[in-house]
């Protein structure tokens, strides 16, 4: 998505070896159009799947996720990371292992929230080694739901995520693709 690159080239900054820091329009900061477009996009890629329910993990997901189920016209749901004390006890939850962070988080879907025979899609800001993809596909499987579709925004292709979906014969679409850091400059792959 042109649109995307063209931000990630004027407002993403690399750090160290493989991260991009892009806070100032998604991570911490967000520009609600771009997000808005980017909904759109993934609306449109993913229209034919059916979808019932678009899944995320907070915080970083919410975003471009609630404007994809908003233009699906169906409900968004978010895994949380720390149990709320309002949660109900009825959860299904998985454990994902940070790289970035080296850490591991608990991530909690109130079982309310995903069904049986759900037709459901994954959006996130970042695939990178896929552990936070991985984690949903888990909470997808123990709920029954069927995982029909992942949505990106951006992916880093260097990273073993994509491969990892590749072979789970997921329908992925990343809406940005970064091939390689060099000396600060973002590369993309075509
Ligand atoms: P993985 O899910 O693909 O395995 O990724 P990893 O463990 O490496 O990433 C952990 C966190 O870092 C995730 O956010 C992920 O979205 C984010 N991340 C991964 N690569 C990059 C990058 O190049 N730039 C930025 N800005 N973030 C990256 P999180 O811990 O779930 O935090 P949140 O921001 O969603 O709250
Ligand atoms: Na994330
Ligand atoms: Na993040």
């Amino acid at each position: 998505m042109k649109l995307l690159e063209d931000r990630i080239r004027e407002d993403g900054r690399v750090l160290g070896e493989d991260v991009l820091k892009v806070d100032n329009f998604l991570n911490h900061q967000v520009d609600p159009k771009l997000m808005a477009q980017l909904g759109e996009e993934f609306a449109r890629l993913f229209r034919d799947e059916k979808i019932d329910k678009v899944l995320t993990v907070e915080s970083s997901g919410i975003a471009p996720a609630v404007f994809t189920a908003l233009d699906l016209d169906v409900p968004m749901v978010f895994a949380r990371k720390k149990q709320s004390l309002t949660l109900s006890a009825e959860n299904y939850t998985a454990d994902v292992f940070s790289f970035t962070k080296q850490e591991t988080n608990h991530i909690i879907v109130d079982k309310r929230f995903i069904n049986e025979g759900e037709r459901v899609l994954l959006i996130d800001d970042f695939l990178a080694n896929g552990q936070a993809v991985q984690g949903m596909m888990e909470i997808v499987d123990a709920a029954g739901a069927e995982l029909v579709g992942v949505g990106i925004v951006i992916e880093k292709t260097f990273q073993k995520g994509r491969q990892l979906l590749d072979e789970a014969g997921l329908h992925v679409e990343s809406l940005a693709r970064i091939s390689a850091f060099n000396d600060g400059q973002v590369e993309f792959a075509d």
